[in-house]
């Protein structure tokens, strides 16, 4: 593995497979009464979050605590960033503290791999979320969570599998990062999203799109369903919230369309009602709840691998 996890395209198909292996072990200690390794004890993470999050900080939290590292948690909201504190001046003060490992969320696209490769820190950096772009680390949860319900025990794993992944992609920092990192894993990728919402040049994507949903899913193991980025909006993408949800929310009865065999997934947060509903939320083909147990386990892998590897210099041993 590289030093950073800025990107899912850092990742080789055989780093993913690694970091999915390495998960398997660390997600049979959440079933331990114990559930903690000394494997980081002594490094410290700093979660450096510039932007809402529920999930993805508080697993961060749990991951690096579980292999022991000492966690600082840093809010932009109540810190000096609000008093004006620029991203280098930030950065400089964590690499005082002794961070050795940086986990970024931030609404620019891009500010992970400047903190990673602006020399103003020596630390691992890793992509948390930023802006539109990247989230490398869901992605590997979402493939972890596909591994253990579609590819375990088979020794294609995952190959050949189909996925959909569903609604506003143009917003979708997890869309492109599954995109990218399903495909190194042998995935066939549809992207279904009506076409104010798929990225100008998703033709690059290697993925197959479509704008017509109840055609797609009869033919998919997986269905990942996308929350409408309102936040990230700046004008009229859709006529109304009531239409897009009749093209392109899961309701019950297009559930019904589904394999047997298909899951639901969700990255969270979701919009009951709008993109996907309730009764489909809840109902057992949705992984949404495995998908955040996950999250955990696969965050300890990426942790563990990009920081045991590490002497106390914080180099890289060969
Ligand atoms: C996503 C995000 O922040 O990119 N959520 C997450 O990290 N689990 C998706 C979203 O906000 O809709």
């Amino acid at each position: 593995m590289k030093r950073h996890l800025l990107s899912a395209a850092d990742l080789t198909r055989d780093d993913a497979e690694l970091v999915l292996a390495t998960a398997q072990e660390m997600r049979s200690l959440a079933d331990r009464p114990i559930k903690k390794l000394p494997a980081l004890r002594g490094r410290t993470v700093v979660n450096l979050f510039f932007e809402d999050s529920t999930r993805t900080r508080i697993s961060f939290e749990a991951a690096a605590k579980r292999l022991s590292a000492d966690v600082i948690n840093f809010a932009a909201k109540g810190s000096s960033v609000s008093k004006g504190e620029s991203l280098k001046d930030t950065a400089l003060t964590l690499e005082a503290m002794g961070a050795d490992a940086v986990v970024v969320r931030h609404p620019a696209s891009g500010a992970p791999h400047r903190l990673a490769h602006s020399g103003w820190v020596r630390s691992s950096v890793v992509n948390a979320g930023d802006g539109t772009h990247e989230h490398p680390t869901q992605a590997l949860l979402d493939a972890f969570t596909l591994w253990q319900h579609l590819g375990q025990g088979t020794r294609s794993g995952l190959d050949g599998r189909r996925v959909a992944i569903v609604g506003d992609v143009l917003h979708s920092r997890v869309a492109r990062s599954n995109a990218l990192l399903l495909q190194t894993l042998g995935v066939q990728v549809t992207l279904v999203a009506p076409p104010t919402l798929l990225p100008v040049g998703v033709e690059s994507w290697g993925v197959e799109t479509s704008f017509d949903l109840d055609a797609v899913i009869p033919q998919v193991d997986a269905v990942m369903m996308l929350r409408v980025q309102a936040e990230r909006m700046n004008g009229g993408f859709f006529p109304t919230a009531r239409e897009y949800s009749r093209r392109y929310g899961l309701d019950g009865r297009r559930m019904a369309t589904l394999p047997d065999h298909t899951i639901v997934m969700h990255p969270g947060p979701m919009v009951r009602g709008m993109e996907i509903t309730a009764e489909v939320a809840d109902s057992t083909r949705s992984v949404i709840v495995e998908q955040v147990t996950n999250g955990v386990a696969v965050r300890m892998a990426v942790l563990y691998l990009l920081l045991s590897g590490m002497d106390v210099e914080g180099e890289t041993a060969p």
